[in-house]
Order: structure tokens, then C-alpha cells, then sequence
């Protein structure tokens, strides 16, 4: 039976592998036992009338249109909640089924305003489809006003709440249990009296509601409804692409009227979110076409200048002009790039293929430099490739998950979604994190253990639990001695054993309980498949690729790693940082991280590309501040990323930047770095391109051109306008053109190509001959380094120089929002700032206590590096000792304390670990005054640009 993957089923497929046959209105139909006989008979286009039913949740059986006939049966069962057996004959449709069908209808529609023509849902509303279906000509009853004149609910910024269209059918309260995991709806009261709520007294808004947009979608009715719906009607074509946020990665169907975006739809095909989505990627798609977008070319000689508006022609002239003019006073190496990992596949490929073959030199970097960077080298090291190992659905296969550095809830919501979904059938949690996120304790998921250790102490707890593994004779002996480097095995065993990396004897450091670290080893261990995921938490810190290395020990000892329900996932940030480190970003690596000196990659590209490339890595971003604040760095191409808010103490970049004598930002707004900028190009949204992004579990999925670019042209076209006009020809007519000389180059993506996308969805890496439909779970036969095994490497414990001391005796660590995406530059132009419109500093009572702070008093935060002023909210959520707080704003200055301490292997900066003091202040920091004067020039000579 083919599957229409757009139609809904009404009840979820089951998974069993068992078959049942059975006839349905005559018709034989074989279908996986524990299968509905709603969905048996839409597998075979026989569609029963449904209100309560929807294939996205669990069947419940309320609204008693879906009722059958069972041959030898009783009553008049409904079909959806009623599971096909072998043998099973059904009636769906007859006289007396549909009797009781319309009596049901027109109980709903005497409850129901008679406003379809007028009604927002029009064209879209089931109500309004079954009251067709059943042949509904007339309602016999009385209108009763249980529902009717309720009023509406507007709080959300996205979608209204009309309790008078409401059928009381309870798909939303599902939904928002079942897909999104929040429980913030209820039913309240009974029988004809019963109402959906969101919490007693409460308004969406004010509720546990996090506006993932889930019941909205479930909602057959117009009672839970988009605010475009209803501002703008109905939508009249769609187009799937993907979110433009975070590493998840989830499909969407762009729901449009022309070119304008009304609704953008989770897309139930989704491969990473099948059909779930949150409220960045579901909602906040308005800053695209926001009033702040620049859209046409810039110029200017100094950043005191006014800007100029030109021509496209002029500007690329201009900025080609300029790179050329540095490189022959301060030679070639003065100039270099950051490519985006905001960016599709293609247009990173682009930028680092300008820097190499244009600029002659390898000064590319890329903003996982700030992020995942110890990622790639700690995996690489270890395993032999530098991503994640599991796709998101092995989680529903784990027994044990682990949580450590990385908040998915609100970073990653949506596999936080589902995470939870796992939580609650069973699995056991470990959350490793100085701070209380919120799945320690969500609606009907409780960690198991919570290892609240003090910043900067990731490494001591990893030694810990592997003290533990090593030493209770937990180790998966045979999974070692099979899959492993035997040798690197057995001095890491040695070295771990030893005494001091006891959780007995790391208890002081990581103020962690030595009992708890025993438990939550054991649990690791031997509590069936066990997935570790981390993120910035684990990476952002002076031992960040210490750290890595250690988990991906701790997989390989345990024999967590390989199969369905396990591995080491880190949870990728942005939509494509993934994919921007696969393309070639780093100074040292060309795409597929092969090194710039290795000799039959070094040649294979100069073939290809028709180029003379240099053999010597090139600068890091903070090695290029560095330069520019030396002279030697004078020139940078930033393409879709902000490094004047982004990167760490910002004081310092800021007067890299200003020593730069060409800055060339390619956005789609006048962000931090471009206030510094003498080149201003105007990029491209998501919506307005073709390309590829590639996800935190390696799936590369499309991204489609929804609109026309408001400037002219994708990214890609302008790197390419630029590439041209410095001497290195390039000559693209199409994206596809730039994966198929990717697929040409990069081995893991041989078989990848736009058809192959359009085929299959998305595609995960590696895809080549051997794997032509890609690789979900990797390492399963054997780990990716040359000889094939697993390497162990010894993780020695070494403090951070960032120590509290009398004058900076507490420890700022940091974080993200739900609401927010990182630097804020899109999501700041939403109606997300409903949620959050400023970063708040998080003090513990006590510490808040000794200092004389009350909610929402402002505090001085400094560190030896800078000083800021922020709101204070006092909770438990920290410990004592440690602050908290998010970077979504530029003003807030979280990078100007932030210091330029890094991980030893990779530069990623320390963001998690900051010593600082707090005190109550009643005005802004000297660097907030001086920021909003410099915003309020630079705001200036842009208003300026038009008419100069
Ligand atoms: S709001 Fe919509 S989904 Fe929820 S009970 Fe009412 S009609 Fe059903
Ligand atoms: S928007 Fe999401 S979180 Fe809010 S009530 Fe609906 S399903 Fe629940
Ligand atoms: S979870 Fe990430 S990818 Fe999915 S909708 Fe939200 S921001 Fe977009
Ligand atoms: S659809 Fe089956 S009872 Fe409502």
C-alpha cells in the first residue's frame, strides 16, 4: 500500500512488524497489527468522517463521528480508537452510521457560529468539511450558547484563541501533551459545560504556553488560528524548505499568497521534526521582510562617513578594489573571511573557495570557531570524524540519556520535544549542568540524577564517572577489544583508575556528591543503551576538546556507541554550523577536512579549481584581531556573521576592527559588525534562495526560494559578483551547480545532489557508493580512522586560569532563551520579544541576599576584562557562587566581560566560565553609554545613505 504522505490518517502508524488482514466495506486490506480501522480504511482511500482524531496524536475517541460497524460486534464502535484484528469485517458507511453521524453534527454545529463565509478557517476548516461529508442539511436543536459569545483570547503575539468556535475535541490539550511535551492546556468542567484552558485564570501569554504552535495545528476548527490566517486569509500555494534557526533543522511548508509568507507550517515529513516545530521557526519569520532590512549596496571610506548608496556594480568594484589595494601594500596574506554558518552549504563553500583560490591564501574561519570547534577535533581525534553520530529518532531508542552542557528546551526545543516524549515512556535522565534547566523538572519528567557541578569542572566529573566505569568493572570489555585501539585502551584505563580522579577525590573540585557520580556511571553503564548529548556547555571552555574526548571515551568504554539509542551527539547551535565545518571553513582544513598540506588533497583542488593554493594554514578569527591590532591584518570579507556582538571581549574586536582598513559585511541588516564596515552587500533570507543546510545529526536538507531576493540576489550570486571582480573567475547559473562540484570533491558527499534531495527529503552524510541513501547512525561496523578502531586519549584535569578571587568571587556562565536566537538580529525584529525583551542576569538568594539585590534591580557586572549593567532576577536555578544570563542583546554587553581565555586545542572561546563581581548600580556601564552613542552615529549616517 502506497503511503500519501500529506494525508492524514487519523491515528499514528503502528510499528509493528506483524500483519493483519481484514476487509473494510468489502475491500481486503492488509496493515501492521495495532493499526485503527480509521487508518486501515484511509490506507485503502476509504476516509470516515473525524473530528477528535488526527494522525499527528493518539486516538481518544471523543467526538463519535468515526463510528462503524463491526461484523459479530456490539454497539457502533469508533473507529478510531478501535484496533483492526485478522478477520475483521467493517462497515464504514450505512443508514444507520450515517444517522448517528449527522445527530453528532448537529449537536457540534448548534454549539457553533454560523459565520463559515466570514470565518478565518474557511476553505480550511474540518468542522466545515464533516458537516459535508455527513450530508448535514439541517440542525433539529436549539442553539445552545455553552460556547458561542465566549471571548476571545489575543495575548499571543501569533495566534488567537476563539473559545466560541471551540468542538471541545481536545486535539490541542493532546498536542501540547503529546508532540510538544508542555501539558499547558486542560479541559475544564464536563459534558456540554467542558472549555479548554490554558491555565486556571490565565491567558496564553501569561501561561506555561512556549507558542510552539503545536494545538494551533491540531485545531480542526477556527478556534486556535494563526493571526496572518486571519489578517490575511487563506494561503494559496506551498513550498517546503527549512528553518533558517537552529541545528535541528526542521522542514517547513512556506504557506504563501504570491511572494508573501503567510504561514510557514511544520511539515509532518520532516525527517528531523516530523511535522513539530517552535515558536522561532513556526512564527518568527516576519524580521525577513522587516523594515530594517538593507537592500541596497553601501560604500564608505572610513566608518565616520555617512554611507552611499550604488550600484551593485559600483560596490563589488569598490570592495574588490580595496582587497586588492591592501594585499599589495601589506602583502597577501593581509586579508582573509568568515564564512556563515547562517549560510547555506553552497554559499560557505563559496567564500572559503574565494579566500583560497582568490585571496591566494587560507584566512577562512567560521563561527563554530566560537561554538563547536572542540567538537571537531575532540571526535575527530577519537572516533575519526567530527559530527555527532546519531540522528535525532535514536533517541526513542535510548534506555539512559544524558544531558550535559546543553539545554534542549529551549535550544533545540524541538528534539527537546522529543527527548521528552522518551522521558516520559521511560528512560532515565542525567542532567550535567551548574544550572537547573528545565528538564530537570518538566511535567512528568524528573532527572534521575542532576550533577549541578561548578563551571569550568567538566573534565574532573568526566575522569569521575570513568574512575567509576573503570573501576566497578563496568567496562564493555568485548565492545573494547573488538572496536577499539586496545593499546590507547589500556593506559587510559590506567589512567583513570587512579585514585585522584575518584569521585571521592573530585568532590571538592566539582562540588559534585561522590555518591551521585557512582550513581550516575552505574546508571550509564549498565542502564541498556545510553545516548550522551552536549553542547556549548561542554565546548566553550579552556578544556573543551578535553572534555569531548572524554565523553567520546566514556561511549567507546561503555560500548555506547555504534547502534540505534546511543552515541555522542553534540547539539549544533546554528542551522548550518554543521554544514559550514563540512564546506571547508577552517584555516587548516579544505571541505571534507582534509589538511591544506596534504599533498593529494592540496593537488586534487588546484585541478579542480584551476588555482594556485597555499600549502600554510591561515589565521583563526582571534588570531586575525590580533593581526589587524599588529597592521598585518587589514582587510576581511564577513558574510552572515556578527563578530562585534558574537565573539568574546568585544572591546578588543571592536578596535580590530577599527584597524582594518576594509570591512566587507555581506547581511541582510545593519548588524554590530557592519557599524564598522566600509562595504556594505545585502544578502539574502532563507526565504529568498536555493541551496542546502546541513543539521546537527549530518542531514542535509533543502532550503527553496520562496520569494525573490529583496536586494537581487542570493548570497552566492554576490560572492560570486565579488570572486569575478578580484581576478578568480567563477561562472554558477544555479546552486545545484555548486553541490555537484562539492559532491565532486568531498567523499562522504558523492552521492548527494539536488535530485537525491528531492527524492529522498533530505540526506544524511556520508553518502556515497556504499551508503547511496546515507548514514543515520554511524560507526556502526567500524570507527572512521584509518585502522578502524575507536582511540582512547588520556583527559588530564587542568583548572582553568580564570579563577574567582576576593575582588571577582563569583562565576558567570551563559546561555540562550527559547524566544531567542543567539545574537537577536532576527528574532529581536519579531513579536518574540513578548517573551523576553532584555537579557536579565539569574543571582542565587544567597548570593543576591549579601548583596542587597531584589528582582529587577539593575547590577554592575564586571570582570577583569569589562563592565556591564543588567537586570537582576534572583532564583535557585543557580547555585550559589555562579550568575547566569543570555547574549540575545547587543547592548546588554555580555561580551564586553566575557574573556579571551580559549580552549587549548581549537582557540573556542571560555564564554562559560567568567569571574566577575556583582553589585547594585543605578545606571549603565561607561561601555553602555559609550555603545549607544556609537549605535545612535552609526544609525545616522545610514539614515544618511540615500542622500548622499
Ligand atoms: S481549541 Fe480546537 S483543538 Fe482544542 S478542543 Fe477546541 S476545537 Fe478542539
Ligand atoms: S502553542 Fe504549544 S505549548 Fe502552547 S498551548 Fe499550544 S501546544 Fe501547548
Ligand atoms: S527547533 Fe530549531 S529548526 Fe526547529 S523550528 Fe525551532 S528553531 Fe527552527
Ligand atoms: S474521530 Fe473517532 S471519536 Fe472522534
Amino acid at each position: 500500500m502506497s503511503i500519501d504522505k500529506d494525508k492524514d490518517y487519523g491515528t499514528p502508524a503502528s510499528a509493528s512488524t506483524e500483519l493483519v488482514n481484514l476487509e473494510i466495506d468489502g475491500f481486503k486490506v492488509t496493515v501492521p497489527a495495532g493499526t485503527s480501522v480509521m487508518r486501515a480504511a484511509a490506507s485503502i482511500g476509504i476516509d470516515i468522517p473525524k473530528l477528535c482524531a488526527t494522525d499527528s496524536i493518539e486516538p481518544f475517541g471523543s467526538c463519535r463521528l468515526c463510528v462503524v460497524q463491526i461484523e459479530g460486534g456490539r454497539g457502533l464502535p469508533a473507529s478510531c480508537t478501535t484496533p483492526v484484528f485478522e478477520g475483521m469485517k467493517a462497515v464504514t458507511q450505512n443508514q444507520k452510521l450515517a444517522d448517528v453521524r449527522r445527530g453528532v453534527m448537529e449537536l457540534y454545529i448548534s454549539d457553533h457560529p454560523l459565520d463559515c463565509l466570514t470565518c478565518a478557517a474557511n476553505g480550511d476548516c474540518e468542522l466545515q468539511d464533516m458537516a459535508g461529508a455527513v450530508g448535514l442539511r439541517e440542525v433539529r436543536y436549539k442553539p445552545v450558547t455553552t460556547h458561542l459569545g465566549a471571548e476571545k483570547d489575543t495575548s499571543n503575539p501569533y495566534f488567537t484563541f476563539d473559545p466560541s468556535k471551540c468542538i471541545v475535541c481536545s486535539r490541542c490539550v493532546r498536542a501540547c501533551e503529546e508532540t510538544q511535551g508542555t501539558f499547558a492546556l486542560t479541559i475544564d468542567g464536563r459534558g456540554f459545560d467542558s472549555k479548554v484552558s490554558p491555565g486556571q485564570n490565565e491567558d496564553f501569554l501569561s501561561s506555561e504556553c512556549v507558542s510552539c504552535g503545536a494545538c494551533v495545528q491540531a485545531c480542526p476548527t477556527a478556534t486556535l488560528m494563526e493571526n496572518n490566517i486571519i489578517e490575511n486569509g487563506q494561503p494559496e500555494h506551498a513550498i517546503v524548505t527549512t528553518c533558517a534557526y537552529c541545528g535541528v533543522g526542521c522542514s517547513f511548508r512556506a504557506e504563501m499568497k504570491g511572494e508573501q509568507v503567510i504561514r510557514m507550517v511544520p511539515d509532518k515529513n520532516g525527517q528531523a521534526n516530523h511535522g513539530h516545530s517552535c515558536v522561532k521557526g513556526r512564527f518568527a519569520f516576519g524580521y525577513a521582510t522587516h523594515k530594517d532590512r538593507i537592500t541596497k549596496p553601501m560604500i564608505r571610506a572610513s566608518i565616520q562617513d555617512a554611507w552611499k548608496e550604488v550600484s551593485w556594480e559600483e560596490a563589488i568594484a569598490y570592495a574588490a578594489s580595496e582587497m586588492k589595494r591592501i594585499q599589495a601594500k601589506y602583502g597577501k596574506d593581509s586579508v582573509g573571511g568568515l564564512t556563515s554558518s547562517r549560510c547555506t552549504n553552497e554559499e560557505a563553500y563559496l567564500v572559503q573557495k574565494l579566500i583560497r583560490a582568490g585571496f591566494g591564501n587560507n584566512n577562512v574561519d567560521t563561527c563554530a570557531r566560537v561554538c563547536h570547534s572542540p567538537t571537531g577535533y575532540g571526535l575527530k581525534q577519537t572516533l575519526g570524524e567530527s559530527s555527532g553520530t546519531q540522528n535525532f529518532d535514536s533517541i526513542m531508542k535510548a534506555d539512559v540519556i544524558v544531558v550535559m552542557g546543553v539545554n534542549p528546551t529551549d535550544g533545540h526545543p524541538v528534539f527537546g520535544s522529543m527527548m521528552k516524549k522518551r522521558l516520559r515512556e521511560g528512560a532515565k535522565l542525567i542532567v550535567i549542568d551548574p544550572r537547573e534547566i528545565d528538564l530537570v523538572k518538566t511535567p512528568h519528567v524528573q532527572a534521575d540524577y542532576h550533577l549541578k557541578l561548578r563551571p569550568s569542572t567538566n573534565v574532573a566529573i568526566v575522569n569521575a564517572l570513568a574512575h567509576v566505569i573503570v573501576s566497578e568493572n563496568l567496562v564493555d570489555e568485548e565492545f573494547v577489544k573488538a572496536r577499539c585501539d586496545v593499546a590507547s585502551f589500556n593506559k587510559w584505563r590506567t589512567f583513570v583508575a587512579d585514585i585522584r580522579h575518584a569521585p571521592e577525590a573530585t568532590e571538592e573540585i566539582t562540588g559534585v556528591p561522590a555518591a551521585d557520580i557512582r550513581a550516575a556511571a552505574r546508571l550509564y553503564a549498565t542502564g541498556g543503551n545510553a545516548a550522551f548529548h552536549y553542547g556549548l556547555g561542554v565546548t566553550e571552555h579552556s578544556q573543551g576538546s578535553t572534555t569531548v574526548i572524554g565523553i567520546a571515551n566514556l561511549a567507546m568504554a561503555t560500548g555506547n556507541i555504534g547502534r540505534d539509542g546511543v552515541g555522542v551527539n553534540p547539539l549544533r547551535g546554528q542551522n548550518n554550523v554543521q554544514g559550514s565545518c563540512d564546506m571547508g571553513s577552517f584555516p587548516h582544513e579544505l571541505p571534507g577536512y582534509r589538511h591544506v598540506a596534504d599533498p593529494a588533497t592540496h593537488d586534487l583542488f588546484e585541478k579542480t579549481w584551476g588555482a594556485e593554493l597555499s600549502t600554510n594554514p591561515g589565521l583563526r578569527i582571534p588570531n586575525m584581531f590580533d593581526a589587524a591590532l599588529d597592521g598585518t591584518f587589514m582587510g576581511l570579507y564577513c558574510e552572515g556573521e556578527d563578530i562585534a556582538q558574537s565573539d568574546p571581549d568585544i572591546t578588543h574586536v571592536h578596535a580590530a576592527l577599527q584597524k582594518m582598513e576594509c570591512v566587507i559585511v555581506q547581511d541582510i541588516f545593519l548588524n554590530e559588525t557592519a557599524k564598522f564596515a566600509h562595504v556594505f552587500l545585502p544578502g539574502a533570507s532563507f526565504l529568498e534562495k536555493t541551496g542546502t543546510f546541513t543539521n546537527a545529526e549530518r542531514r542535509i536538507s533543502p532550503v527553496r526560494k520562496v520569494m525573490r531576493p529583496l536586494a537581487g540576489y542570493a548570497d552566492w550570486e554576490i560572492t560570486q559578483l565579488l570572486s569575478n571582480a578580484l581576478g578568480y573567475p567563477m561562472n554558477y547559473s544555479d546552486a545545484s551547480e555548486i553541490m555537484d562540484e562539492i559532491a565532486s570533491l568531498i567523499p562522504s558527499f558523492s552521492g548527494v545532489s539536488y535530485a537525491k534531495i528531492d527524492e529522498l527529503g533530505s540526506v544524511q552524510w556520508p553518502c556515497n557508493d556504499e551508503t547511496p541513501d546515507g548514514t543515520p547512525v554511524m560507526h556502526t561496523k567500524e570507527f572512521l580512522r584509518d585502522d578502524g578502531k575507536g582511540l582512547f586519549m588520556l583527559t588530564e584535569y587542568v583548572p582553568t586560569i580564570e579563577k574567582v578571587t576576593p575582588m571577582f568571587p563569583l562565576i558567570l556562565t551563559t546561555g540562550r532563551i527559547l524566544a531567542h536566537y543567539n545574537v537577536g538580529a532576527q528574532t529581536r525584529r519579531t513579536e518574540n520579544t513578548a517573551w523576553h525583551s532584555e537579557d536579565i542576569l539569574e543571582i542565587h538568594s544567597h548570593d543576591a541576599q549579601d548583596r542587597g539585590i531584589n528582582d529587577g534591580d539593575a547590577v554592575s557586572i564586571k570582570s577583569r576584562v569589562g563592565e556591564t549593567v543588567l537586570n537582576a532576577i534572583v532564583t535557585d536555578r543557580v547555585q550559589p557562587g555562579v550568575v547566569y544570563t543570555t547574549f540575545h542583546f547587543p547592548e546588554s554587553g555580555a561580551n564586553v566581560i566575557t574573556t579571551d581565555n580559549s580552549d587549548w586545542a581549537t582557540n573556542c572561546p571560555e564564554y562559560k566560565v567568567t569571574a566577575v563581581q556583582i553589585t547594585k548600580v543605578t545606571k549603565s556601564s561607561e561601555w553602555q553609554d559609550g555603545y549607544r552613542t556609537f549605535t545612535d552615529t552609526q544609525l545616522d549616517l545610514l539614515a544618511q545613505a540615500a542622500n548622499v
